[in-house]
């Protein structure tokens, strides 16, 4: 895939702010098949330092509450008026996944790339805290990273040496996640 809009960013400043796989190249592919209609309201959850907030309201023109818990709203505030955004366009928000600071259907759709596996995981979770806040008819669009298959029974030493086995643990593969959603049906 041409990355035209990805393109547009610094390199620098992709390789300074993004926390684990390029979210902005994640963003763009997935849009391409689920466009998201500009001048929505979008909550970018688990936004990081806010490379996808910032792509969501500078290339797809979306208003955007870019909500993080382990970065400062004071930190993401300035990125994104460096960006030459607005505070119209996007709001930086400091808040935990649970306890998510907004009115029920205030959004249009709820992005949330490469985080949602740190808050997601309690089968209750999607219903009690995150679906109630877009409206009906809106868009969840919820980027994990996976394994193309299981290895927790036989963890590569590898891994260890960067990963606990309860942080490895929020990674699985389709076959675990049909199982486990299907408990829970
Ligand atoms: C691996 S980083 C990904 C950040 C960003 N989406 C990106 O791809 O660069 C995971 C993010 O999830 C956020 N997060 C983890 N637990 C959270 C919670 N309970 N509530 C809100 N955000 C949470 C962290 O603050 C962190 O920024």
């Amino acid at each position: 895939m041409q990355y035209k809009l990805v393109n547009k960013f610094d390199k620098d400043f992709i390789k300074e702010n993004i926390m684990g796989p390029n979210p902005a190249k994640l963003l763009e592919e997935t849009l391409a098949l689920y466009p998201l209609q500009a001048g929505s309201t979008v909550l970018d959850l688990g936004c990081g330092r806010g490379v996808t907030s910032i792509m969501l309201a500078r290339e797809y023109g979306l208003r955007v509450f870019a909500t993080d818990l382990w970065i400062a709203a004071t930190d993401n505030f300035k990125r994104f008026t460096a960006a030459g955004l607005n505070r119209e366009q996007i709001v930086p928000i400091h808040a935990d996944a649970h306890e998510l600071p907004y009115a029920e259907e205030f959004f249009d759709a709820a992005v949330s790339i490469d985080s949602y596996q740190y808050f997601g995981l309690d089968p209750d979770y999607l219903g009690t805290h995150l679906l109630p806040l877009v409206k009906h008819g809106g868009k969840l669009i919820l980027l994990v990273p996976g394994f193309r298959k299981d290895v927790h029974e036989n963890l590569p030493p590898e891994l260890l040496l960067s990963w606990t086995p309860e942080a490895l643990d929020t990674i699985h593969d389709c076959a675990h996640w049909r199982t486990v959603i299907s408990a829970t049906e």
